[in-house]
């Protein structure tokens, strides 16, 4: 048995042994799903916050820390699912605004805690003021990442906040791509959350709790659940196409690599320690990609399926030689191939943290590509593509401009909606994501 297994066992019997989160939340004589896993795992407890905690944020740890440098979901081992959701702010009042962070911020870190979002309360005449799906569970490595928008900034020449001068370089309008077919209802979004963990009823639960907990300044916009068999964190997981995918992944081990990559850097920027994500739902058109044959996938993406290696190579780790020639002259990477075009060779050196998810929404009806192989219904089903970096200019458009119109890829899938958000660093125990924004302006 694998030490994550070991971890995962430990971490079932904590769970039976707990018992459900409940009145015993509140009350301090009694034994309680929070104060079991302050105390028994507690010394599991990892922030993954901060330079090379991404190292210590070993697998199947059941506490995430929110508190700390960073915001965890970001150089975080990745959980096996994801729900994204993105917000529309209804309140114009920039108090309403700072509240509903402060409320935001407090519930996130009792749930990444295993705690209810809010206090349960028990009285039978008002409603419960937490779901409950996740009572008993463990917290299961939750993350929440909380995003700003550029419509947080201005929208439709509105500066709604007074937040327009204090609106980041970095944080642009993504162009539009060759082959975008954005779908208004999927993309864009004041906020966004991006909610992980290993099960994914505790995902989604949180973001439920935050989205009931603002009603009445926010609305969801769009969401996206996404999954990932990252079995024991060794092995590099698949995609929908059957496709290794991460394997050049920057390490989360080197700390001067994220600080290099990831990290927003600059002294006095309010966005200092935190990161610009690039959330792009990606459909593949699974039922014309499973038609190809195994030669013409593997030339496509530029790897073996089965081992994942680069093209004329064994082994999955065996280096991407971009100038190596087959029998015939011809570059066994191919030219337009998928490695190829996001290769940091290929791209004078940029590269992103990837850190997305397969997605299903069931049988779609009303294809948004345009596919001449159509069958009348298709799979609703792709990558919901997510990667963080320290300048989304020198990092997602830079290699995605090129991809976009090159990639030979791009006859199986299509981006749908999705957006660019400013991450800000995390939050010290007592303050509030976002604070270095709303109350340094
Ligand atoms: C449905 C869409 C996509 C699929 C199925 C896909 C799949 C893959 C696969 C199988 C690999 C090879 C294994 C690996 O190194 O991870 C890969 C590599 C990579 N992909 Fe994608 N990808 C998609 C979209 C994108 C997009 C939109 C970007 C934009 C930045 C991107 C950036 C990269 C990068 C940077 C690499 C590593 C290249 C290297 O370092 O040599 N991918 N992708």
């Amino acid at each position: 048995m694998s030490g994550a297994d070991d971890e995962r066992q430990a971490s079932d019997q904590r769970q039976s042994m707990s018992g459900s989160g409940d009145a015993a939340d509140e009350d301090p004589t009694m034994p309680s799903r929070r104060r079991f896993f302050a105390t028994a795992a507690g010394a599991a407890a990892v922030t993954a916050l901060g330079p090379g905690a991404a190292a210590l944020a070993a697998p199947a740890r059941d506490a995430v820390t929110f508190w700390g440098r960073n915001q965890g979901g970001i150089a975080t081992a990745q959980q096996s699912y994801a729900y994204v959701a993105a917000f529309d702010l209804t309140t114009a009042k920039r108090d309403e605004l700072i509240a509903l962070l402060r409320t935001w911020t407090a519930a996130a870190a009792r749930m990444a805690d295993g705690q209810t979002a809010v206090a349960l309360g028990d009285d039978p005449a008002a409603e419960p003021h937490d779901s409950g799906e996740a009572l008993g569970l463990p917290p299961r490595r939750l993350t929440l990442t909380f995003g700003f928008g550029p419509s947080l900034f201005r929208q439709d020449g509105v500066d709604r906040y007074g937040l327009a001068p204090r609106r980041p370089e970095a944080l642009i309008d993504l162009p539009r791509f060759n082959g975008d077919q954005l779908v208004p209802e999927r993309t864009g979004g004041d906020l966004c959350i991006q909610a992980c963990a290993d099960e994914p009823q505790i995902a989604f639960h949180a973001v439920r709790q935050l989205a009931r907990l603002t009603y009445s300044a926010a609305k969801m916009r769009w969401a996206q659940a996404g999954f990932l068999p990252i079995n024991n964190q060794q092995e590099t997981p698949r995609n929908l196409m059957g496709f290794k995918d991460g394997t050049l992944n920057p390490p989360l081990s080197s700390a001067p690599l994220l600080e290099r990559l990831v990290w927003v850097g600059e002294e006095g920027d309010w966005m200092q320690h935190g990161s610009y994500m690039v959330v792009r739902p990606i459909r593949i058109a699974l039922e014309h990609w499973d038609r190809m044959k195994l030669g013409f996938q593997e030339q496509v993406v530029g790897r073996h399926k089965r081992s994942g290696a680069p093209l004329g190579s064994r082994h999955e780790h065996d280096p991407l030689d971009l100038d190596a020639s087959d029998a015939d002259g011809n570059p066994r990477i191919p030219e337009n191939s998928h490695v190829r075009l996001a290769a940091p060779a290929a791209n004078d050196g940029a590269q992103v943290l990837r850190r997305g998810y397969s997605y299903d929404n069931g049988l779609s009806f009303t294809a948004e590509r345009w596919p001449p192989w159509r069958q009348g219904m298709e799979f609703d089903a792709g990558l919901l593509f997510i990667c963080f970096q320290r300048d989304p200019r020198t990092g997602f458009v830079k290699i995605f401009d090129k991809m976009s119109k090159f990639d030979m890829m791009n006859q199986f899938v299509t981006h749908v909606g999705g957006g660019l958000f400013a991450c800000p660093p995390g939050a010290a125990s007592g303050g509030f994501i976002g604070q270095s924004l709303l109350e340094g302006a």
